[in-house]
Protein backbone atom coordinates (compact mmCIF):
# COMPACT_ATOMS: atom_id res chain seq x y z
CA UNK A 1 0.00 0.00 0.00
CA UNK A 2 2.72 2.23 0.01
CA UNK A 3 0.62 5.99 0.35
CA UNK A 4 -2.70 5.70 0.85
CA UNK A 5 -5.40 8.13 1.38
CA UNK A 6 -8.73 7.59 3.28
CA UNK A 7 -11.57 9.70 2.36
CA UNK A 8 -14.89 9.16 4.01
CA UNK A 9 -18.20 9.07 0.86
CA UNK A 10 -21.17 10.66 2.39
CA UNK A 11 -21.39 12.40 5.46
CA UNK A 12 -19.03 10.92 7.88
CA UNK A 13 -19.58 8.05 10.18
CA UNK A 14 -19.06 5.78 7.54
CA UNK A 15 -16.55 3.62 9.35
CA UNK A 16 -13.60 5.04 8.11
CA UNK A 17 -12.02 4.66 12.24
CA UNK A 18 -12.61 0.71 11.35
CA UNK A 19 -11.30 0.52 8.24
CA UNK A 20 -8.23 2.23 9.32
CA UNK A 21 -7.72 0.36 12.61
CA UNK A 22 -8.14 -3.11 10.45
CA UNK A 23 -5.17 -1.46 7.99
CA UNK A 24 -2.73 -0.49 10.74
CA UNK A 25 -2.91 -4.46 12.13
CA UNK A 26 -3.15 -6.21 8.91
CA UNK A 27 -0.78 -4.33 6.73
CA UNK A 28 1.54 -3.21 9.75
CA UNK A 29 1.19 0.64 8.67
CA UNK A 30 4.00 2.79 9.84
CA UNK A 31 2.94 6.42 9.58
CA UNK A 32 -1.16 7.46 10.02
CA UNK A 33 -1.45 11.15 9.43
CA UNK A 34 -4.53 11.96 10.74
CA UNK A 35 -5.98 15.57 9.26
CA UNK A 36 -9.13 17.58 10.29
CA UNK A 37 -10.26 18.44 13.69
CA UNK A 38 -11.93 17.59 17.14
CA UNK A 39 -15.38 17.43 15.14
CA UNK A 40 -14.86 14.01 14.20
CA UNK A 41 -14.71 10.97 16.40
CA UNK A 42 -13.58 8.24 14.87
CA UNK A 43 -14.67 4.73 16.37
CA UNK A 44 -12.16 1.94 17.21
CA UNK A 45 -13.32 -1.58 18.84
CA UNK A 46 -10.58 -3.98 19.91
CA UNK A 47 -10.97 -6.70 22.23
CA UNK A 48 -14.19 -5.56 23.56
CA UNK A 49 -12.90 -2.29 24.44
CA UNK A 50 -14.05 0.97 22.48
CA UNK A 51 -12.33 4.12 21.45
CA UNK A 52 -14.17 7.28 20.25
CA UNK A 53 -10.64 9.53 19.27
CA UNK A 54 -10.91 12.87 18.13
CA UNK A 55 -7.30 13.65 18.01
CA UNK A 56 -5.16 10.38 17.70
CA UNK A 57 -4.84 8.48 14.63
CA UNK A 58 -7.43 5.58 14.64
CA UNK A 59 -3.92 3.60 13.55
CA UNK A 60 -2.71 3.83 17.26
CA UNK A 61 -3.16 0.30 17.85
CA UNK A 62 -0.61 -0.77 15.92
CA UNK A 63 2.26 -0.45 18.32
CA UNK A 64 4.98 0.06 15.52
CA UNK A 65 2.84 3.15 13.55
CA UNK A 66 4.10 6.31 14.14
CA UNK A 67 1.27 9.00 14.58
CA UNK A 68 1.15 11.80 13.01
CA UNK A 69 -1.06 14.80 12.62
CA UNK A 70 -0.89 17.64 9.68
CA UNK A 71 -0.26 21.18 9.50
CA UNK A 72 -3.68 21.42 7.82
CA UNK A 73 -5.25 20.03 11.14
CA UNK A 74 -6.88 22.08 14.06
CA UNK A 75 -5.71 21.26 17.34
CA UNK A 76 -7.79 20.69 20.87
CA UNK A 77 -4.95 21.17 23.02
CA UNK A 78 -6.40 19.29 26.34
CA UNK A 79 -8.36 16.84 24.18
CA UNK A 80 -5.06 16.04 22.34
CA UNK A 81 -3.15 15.64 25.80
CA UNK A 82 -6.53 13.47 27.40
CA UNK A 83 -6.53 10.88 24.12
CA UNK A 84 -2.63 10.76 24.48
CA UNK A 85 -3.00 9.40 28.04
CA UNK A 86 -5.67 7.35 27.15
CA UNK A 87 -4.13 5.27 24.36
CA UNK A 88 -0.46 5.69 25.34
CA UNK A 89 1.11 6.97 22.45
CA UNK A 90 2.99 9.51 24.23
CA UNK A 91 6.40 8.62 22.15
CA UNK A 92 4.87 7.99 18.96
CA UNK A 93 2.86 11.00 18.10
CA UNK A 94 3.86 14.13 16.70
CA UNK A 95 2.02 17.50 16.10
CA UNK A 96 3.16 19.67 12.72
CA UNK A 97 4.36 23.28 14.26
CA UNK A 98 1.95 24.82 11.64
CA UNK A 99 -1.26 22.86 12.96
CA UNK A 100 -3.74 25.70 14.47
CA UNK A 101 -5.38 25.67 17.84
CA UNK A 102 -9.08 25.18 18.31
CA UNK A 103 -9.53 26.89 22.04
CA UNK A 104 -12.66 27.51 24.11
CA UNK A 105 -13.68 31.04 22.60
CA UNK A 106 -14.11 29.09 19.15
CA UNK A 107 -16.37 26.46 20.64
CA UNK A 108 -18.45 29.62 22.18
CA UNK A 109 -18.67 31.31 18.95
CA UNK A 110 -20.05 28.28 17.42
CA UNK A 111 -22.74 27.99 19.44
CA UNK A 112 -23.87 31.52 19.65
CA UNK A 113 -22.90 33.22 16.29
CA UNK A 114 -25.85 34.06 14.15
CA UNK A 115 -24.34 33.16 11.03
CA UNK A 116 -24.02 29.73 12.19
CA UNK A 117 -27.35 29.22 13.51
CA UNK A 118 -29.60 26.53 12.08
CA UNK A 119 -26.58 24.42 10.42
CA UNK A 120 -26.99 22.23 13.36
CA UNK A 121 -22.49 22.19 14.05
CA UNK A 122 -21.06 20.05 16.59
CA UNK A 123 -20.59 22.92 18.14
CA UNK A 124 -16.58 22.17 19.04
CA UNK A 125 -15.80 25.08 17.30
CA UNK A 126 -14.18 24.03 14.42
CA UNK A 127 -15.86 26.57 11.94
CA UNK A 128 -14.76 29.59 14.01
CA UNK A 129 -11.40 28.39 14.75
CA UNK A 130 -11.17 27.84 10.51
CA UNK A 131 -12.26 31.32 10.47
CA UNK A 132 -9.83 32.65 12.78
CA UNK A 133 -6.90 31.03 10.84
CA UNK A 134 -8.18 32.33 7.39
CA UNK A 135 -7.96 36.13 9.16
CA UNK A 136 -4.39 35.21 9.99
CA UNK A 137 -4.68 35.99 13.60
CA UNK A 138 -5.10 31.87 15.22
CA UNK A 139 -2.84 30.82 17.74
CA UNK A 140 -0.55 27.73 16.28
CA UNK A 141 0.67 24.35 17.60
CA UNK A 142 4.59 26.47 18.02
CA UNK A 143 2.91 28.90 20.51
CA UNK A 144 1.64 26.71 22.81
CA UNK A 145 4.29 25.49 25.91
CA UNK A 146 2.15 21.63 25.97
CA UNK A 147 2.34 20.87 23.05
CA UNK A 148 6.39 21.51 22.53
CA UNK A 149 7.39 17.98 22.79
CA UNK A 150 5.51 17.04 20.22
CA UNK A 151 6.43 19.13 17.35
CA UNK A 152 7.42 17.98 14.22
CA UNK A 153 7.83 19.06 10.52
CA UNK A 154 4.72 16.30 9.80
CA UNK A 155 5.19 17.30 5.55
CA UNK A 156 8.84 16.43 5.82
CA UNK A 157 8.30 12.81 8.14
CA UNK A 158 5.98 11.85 5.62
CA UNK A 159 7.60 11.89 2.66
CA UNK A 160 10.56 10.84 3.80
CA UNK A 161 8.50 7.51 4.82
CA UNK A 162 7.50 7.45 1.33
CA UNK A 163 10.87 7.98 -0.38
CA UNK A 164 11.64 5.27 1.65
CA UNK A 165 8.19 3.08 0.62
CA UNK A 166 7.06 2.86 3.92
CA UNK A 167 3.60 2.25 4.57
CA UNK A 168 1.68 5.45 5.00
CA UNK A 169 -1.84 6.12 5.57
CA UNK A 170 -3.28 9.50 5.14
CA UNK A 171 -6.56 9.72 7.69
CA UNK A 172 -9.50 11.73 6.36
CA UNK A 173 -12.02 13.07 8.42
CA UNK A 174 -15.75 13.68 8.13
CA UNK A 175 -17.05 12.40 4.07
CA UNK A 176 -17.42 14.00 0.84
CA UNK A 177 -20.26 15.57 1.05
CA UNK A 178 -19.94 17.69 4.14
CA UNK A 179 -17.03 19.19 2.31
CA UNK A 180 -16.88 23.15 1.74
CA UNK A 181 -16.73 22.81 -1.66
CA UNK A 182 -18.18 19.61 -3.19
CA UNK A 183 -20.99 19.04 -0.29
CA UNK A 184 -24.68 20.20 0.21
CA UNK A 185 -23.39 23.45 1.21
CA UNK A 186 -24.56 25.46 3.29
CA UNK A 187 -24.95 22.28 5.15
CA UNK A 188 -21.26 21.35 5.23
CA UNK A 189 -18.35 21.64 7.54
CA UNK A 190 -15.72 24.50 7.11
CA UNK A 191 -13.24 22.78 5.25
CA UNK A 192 -12.89 20.43 2.51
CA UNK A 193 -12.54 17.17 2.83
CA UNK A 194 -11.95 15.43 -0.62
CA UNK A 195 -8.98 13.00 -0.94
CA UNK A 196 -7.03 16.32 -2.63
CA UNK A 197 -7.87 18.26 0.56
CA UNK A 198 -6.59 15.29 2.89
CA UNK A 199 -3.03 15.57 1.07
CA UNK A 200 -3.31 19.21 0.94
CA UNK A 201 -3.22 19.51 5.02
CA UNK A 202 -0.61 16.99 5.59
CA UNK A 203 1.79 18.30 2.99
CA UNK A 204 1.86 15.77 0.67
CA UNK A 205 1.46 16.47 -3.14
CA UNK A 206 -0.63 14.32 -5.28
CA UNK A 207 1.72 12.63 -6.73
CA UNK A 208 2.96 10.65 -3.93
CA UNK A 209 -0.25 8.49 -3.44
CA UNK A 210 -0.82 5.43 -4.77
CA UNK A 211 -4.50 4.21 -3.59
CA UNK A 212 -7.39 6.44 -2.63
CA UNK A 213 -10.09 4.12 -0.53
CA UNK A 214 -13.39 5.41 0.00
CA UNK A 215 -15.24 4.16 2.96
CA UNK A 216 -18.70 3.70 2.13
CA UNK A 217 -21.44 2.63 4.86
CA UNK A 218 -23.74 -0.08 3.45
CA UNK A 219 -26.73 2.53 4.47
CA UNK A 220 -26.46 6.59 4.64
CA UNK A 221 -26.42 8.25 7.98
CA UNK A 222 -26.10 11.89 8.27
CA UNK A 223 -26.20 14.33 12.07
CA UNK A 224 -27.01 17.86 11.90
CA UNK A 225 -29.22 19.44 9.47
CA UNK A 226 -28.94 19.33 5.69
CA UNK A 227 -30.98 17.57 2.89
CA UNK A 228 -30.57 13.47 2.91
CA UNK A 229 -32.11 11.80 -0.43
CA UNK A 230 -34.49 8.57 1.00
CA UNK A 231 -34.51 9.69 4.28
CA UNK A 232 -36.28 7.03 7.10
CA UNK A 233 -38.42 7.92 10.12
CA UNK A 234 -36.85 7.23 13.35
CA UNK A 235 -38.73 4.54 13.89
CA UNK A 236 -38.33 3.05 10.41
CA UNK A 237 -34.53 3.20 11.11
CA UNK A 238 -34.99 1.51 14.39
CA UNK A 239 -36.73 -1.10 13.03
CA UNK A 240 -34.21 -2.03 10.42
CA UNK A 241 -31.21 -1.39 12.64
CA UNK A 242 -30.03 1.46 11.14
CA UNK A 243 -30.34 3.63 14.12
CA UNK A 244 -26.98 5.24 15.40
CA UNK A 245 -25.91 7.86 18.10
CA UNK A 246 -23.07 9.86 17.00
CA UNK A 247 -19.72 9.00 18.40
CA UNK A 248 -18.80 12.73 18.72
CA UNK A 249 -22.05 14.35 20.13
CA UNK A 250 -24.20 11.73 21.21
CA UNK A 251 -27.15 13.12 18.89
CA UNK A 252 -29.12 10.86 16.87
CA UNK A 253 -28.23 10.41 13.56
CA UNK A 254 -30.48 10.45 10.21
CA UNK A 255 -30.35 7.84 8.11
CA UNK A 256 -31.46 6.63 4.38
CA UNK A 257 -30.70 2.99 2.53
CA UNK A 258 -27.45 3.51 0.19
CA UNK A 259 -27.22 6.00 -2.54
CA UNK A 260 -25.69 4.73 -6.06
CA UNK A 261 -25.57 8.17 -7.47
CA UNK A 262 -24.19 9.56 -4.64
CA UNK A 263 -21.72 6.66 -4.45
CA UNK A 264 -20.47 7.69 -8.08
CA UNK A 265 -20.16 11.30 -6.53
CA UNK A 266 -18.00 10.22 -3.55
CA UNK A 267 -15.55 8.07 -6.64
CA UNK A 268 -15.47 11.21 -8.87
CA UNK A 269 -14.21 13.44 -6.41
CA UNK A 270 -11.98 12.08 -4.82
CA UNK A 271 -10.70 9.83 -7.23
CA UNK A 272 -10.69 7.04 -5.34
CA UNK A 273 -9.37 3.68 -6.99
CA UNK A 274 -10.90 1.08 -4.39
CA UNK A 275 -13.75 1.02 -1.80
CA UNK A 276 -14.57 -0.16 1.50
CA UNK A 277 -18.01 -1.18 2.63
CA UNK A 278 -18.94 -0.87 6.05
CA UNK A 279 -22.00 -2.25 8.17
CA UNK A 280 -22.99 -5.00 5.86
CA UNK A 281 -24.38 -7.11 8.42
CA UNK A 282 -26.67 -4.48 9.46
CA UNK A 283 -28.36 -4.23 5.99
CA UNK A 284 -27.46 -8.35 5.44
CA UNK A 285 -27.48 -9.45 9.27
CA UNK A 286 -26.98 -13.18 8.06
CA UNK A 287 -22.90 -11.13 7.10
CA UNK A 288 -22.19 -11.11 11.10
CA UNK A 289 -18.45 -11.57 11.99
CA UNK A 290 -17.99 -13.46 8.19
CA UNK A 291 -14.41 -13.32 7.32
CA UNK A 292 -14.54 -14.69 3.59
CA UNK A 293 -16.42 -13.31 0.38
CA UNK A 294 -18.12 -16.73 -0.03
CA UNK A 295 -19.82 -16.74 3.25
CA UNK A 296 -22.00 -13.88 2.11
CA UNK A 297 -25.71 -14.62 1.27
CA UNK A 298 -26.48 -14.18 -1.89
CA UNK A 299 -28.33 -10.67 -1.67
CA UNK A 300 -25.32 -9.39 -0.29
CA UNK A 301 -23.18 -10.36 -2.96
CA UNK A 302 -25.64 -8.90 -5.55
CA UNK A 303 -25.29 -5.48 -3.56
CA UNK A 304 -21.48 -5.43 -3.30
CA UNK A 305 -21.10 -6.50 -7.23
CA UNK A 306 -23.74 -3.39 -8.02
CA UNK A 307 -21.32 -0.81 -6.27
CA UNK A 308 -18.77 -2.50 -8.40
CA UNK A 309 -20.32 -1.83 -11.50
CA UNK A 310 -21.84 1.38 -10.87
CA UNK A 311 -18.77 2.98 -9.45
CA UNK A 312 -16.52 1.17 -11.62
CA UNK A 313 -13.68 0.31 -8.56
CA UNK A 314 -13.35 -2.68 -6.74
CA UNK A 315 -14.80 -3.05 -3.35
CA UNK A 316 -11.49 -4.49 -1.56
CA UNK A 317 -12.69 -4.16 1.70
CA UNK A 318 -15.87 -4.96 3.78
CA UNK A 319 -17.04 -4.78 7.43
CA UNK A 320 -18.88 -7.49 9.35
CA UNK A 321 -18.79 -6.55 12.73
CA UNK A 322 -17.50 -3.89 15.13
CA UNK A 323 -13.88 -5.21 15.96
CA UNK A 324 -11.08 -4.10 13.74
CA UNK A 325 -10.58 -7.78 12.83
CA UNK A 326 -14.24 -8.40 11.66
CA UNK A 327 -13.32 -7.75 8.03
CA UNK A 328 -13.74 -9.47 4.52
CA UNK A 329 -10.23 -8.58 2.79
CA UNK A 330 -10.54 -8.92 -0.90
CA UNK A 331 -6.83 -7.55 -1.77
CA UNK A 332 -5.01 -11.15 -1.26
P1 LIG B 1 -19.05 21.45 12.10
O1 LIG B 1 -18.05 20.64 11.34
O2 LIG B 1 -19.00 21.19 13.59
O3 LIG B 1 -19.00 22.90 11.74
O4 LIG B 1 -20.51 20.96 11.65
C1 LIG B 1 -21.00 21.16 10.33
C2 LIG B 1 -21.78 19.95 9.86
O5 LIG B 1 -20.89 18.85 9.72
C3 LIG B 1 -22.87 19.48 10.84
O6 LIG B 1 -23.96 18.95 10.08
C4 LIG B 1 -22.19 18.36 11.60
O7 LIG B 1 -23.13 17.43 12.12
C5 LIG B 1 -21.35 17.74 10.51
N1 LIG B 1 -20.16 17.03 11.01
C6 LIG B 1 -18.98 17.59 11.40
N2 LIG B 1 -18.12 16.62 11.77
C7 LIG B 1 -18.73 15.45 11.57
C8 LIG B 1 -18.34 14.09 11.73
O8 LIG B 1 -17.23 13.74 12.12
N3 LIG B 1 -19.28 13.15 11.43
C9 LIG B 1 -20.49 13.49 10.97
N4 LIG B 1 -20.91 14.73 10.80
C10 LIG B 1 -20.04 15.71 11.10
MG1 LIG C 1 -17.57 9.91 13.35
Amino acid sequence: MPCTVIAGAFWGDEGKGKIISYLALNDKLDVCVRTGSVNAAHTVWIEGKRYALHMVPAAFIYEKCRLLIGAGSNIHVARFLEEVEITNVNDRIGIDHQASIIEEKHSTQDKTSAHLKGLGTTGWGVGPAIEERVRRTAKLAKDVPELQPYLVDVSAEVNTSIDAGRNVLLEGTQGSLLSLFHGTYPYVTGRDTSASAICSEAGVGPTRVDNVLTVFKAFITRVGTGPLPGELTREEALKRGWFEKAAGTGRDRRSAPFDFKMAKKAVRINGATQAAVTKLDCVHPQCKGARTYTELPKEAKQFISEIEKQTKIPVALIGTGPEALDIIDRRK
